[in-house]
């Protein structure tokens, strides 16, 4: 795990959206796991700034969502797909066969999101954010590192740093995310944490016994991980 900490977090925008837009620029058919959340709604505005500026080809690209929220019409305005729609799919003109959630009707289905990765040649490049209580993706503390795609019921702590997204209406209570497992066989894995709520789960992901308690300390597992965080989330580091 290489962590870069002394970066402001206007700077991490800028050298991961530079990063992934090379990343893009190289290997136009590439395959991307993405995260949707506070943290990365100024790093994609960047994204999209750089691939707009640099005339990069995203026509071949493929993507996959880390997750989303079970019983919800994705086109709820406080739906993952209607914020990728709006932070990143919409002002880059990326089409509906290049996106992918989670989302099945049946909940025998799940087992057909990682077929779907794998048909695609497997993630190259997966995006992270952190939970507060160290949860990557909707995977919540107690989640087997070996998990595929699956259906969870979300904690609490989740729950209440995410309400600011449904202002006042119901949050589901259960989501739909890729596994532990789903993630580590990622080629490459990018974490970024901003703000002081994120300090504790950071250290835990750094200095913690890895645990499934702890989803986050899967990622110790994996050998090619760069983890940005601002000052505030690095404040225990
Ligand atoms: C949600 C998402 C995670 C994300 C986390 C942090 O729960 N499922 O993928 O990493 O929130 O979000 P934020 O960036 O808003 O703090």
């Amino acid at each position: 795990m290489k962590l870069h900490k002394e970066m402001s977090a206007h700077h991490i925008d800028d050298v991961v959206a530079e990063t992934l837009a090379q990343q893009i620029k190289d290997n136009p058919t590439l395959c991307l796991g993405l995260a949707t959340g506070s943290t990365y709604i100024p790093l994609y505005e960047k994204l999209v700034a750089v691939i707009r500026e640099k005339k990069i080809d995203t026509r071949q690209l493929k993507t996959f969502n880390l997750d989303c929220y079970a019983d919800q019409d994705p086109e709820d305005e406080a739906s993952f797909q209607f914020f990728m729609q709006k932070h990143l799919f919409g002002p880059l003109g990326i089409t509906e066969r290049q996106i992918h959630f989670p989302r099945y009707e049946s909940d025998l289905d799940y087992g057909k999101y990682d077929t779907l990765i794998d048909e695609a040649g497997g993630l190259d490049v997966v995006l992270l954010g952190i939970g507060v209580n160290a949860h990557i993706a909707f995977n919540e503390p107690g989640t087997p590192f070996s998990s595929k795609t699956h259906k969870v019921l979300l904690a609490k702590e989740t729950l209440a740093s995410n309400e600011i997204f449904f202002q006042g209406k119901k949050i589901p209570k259960e989501g739909i995310t890729m596994g532990i497992a789903t993630i580590l066989a990622a080629q490459k894995i990018i974490l970024v944490a901003k703000g002081e709520s994120k300090a504790n789960a950071v250290y835990d992901m750094v200095y913690g016994g890895v645990s499934f308690q702890v989803p986050a300390t899967a990622l110790r597992n994996h050998p090619d991980v760069d983890v940005y965080l601002d000052p505030a989330a690095a404040y225990h580091l």
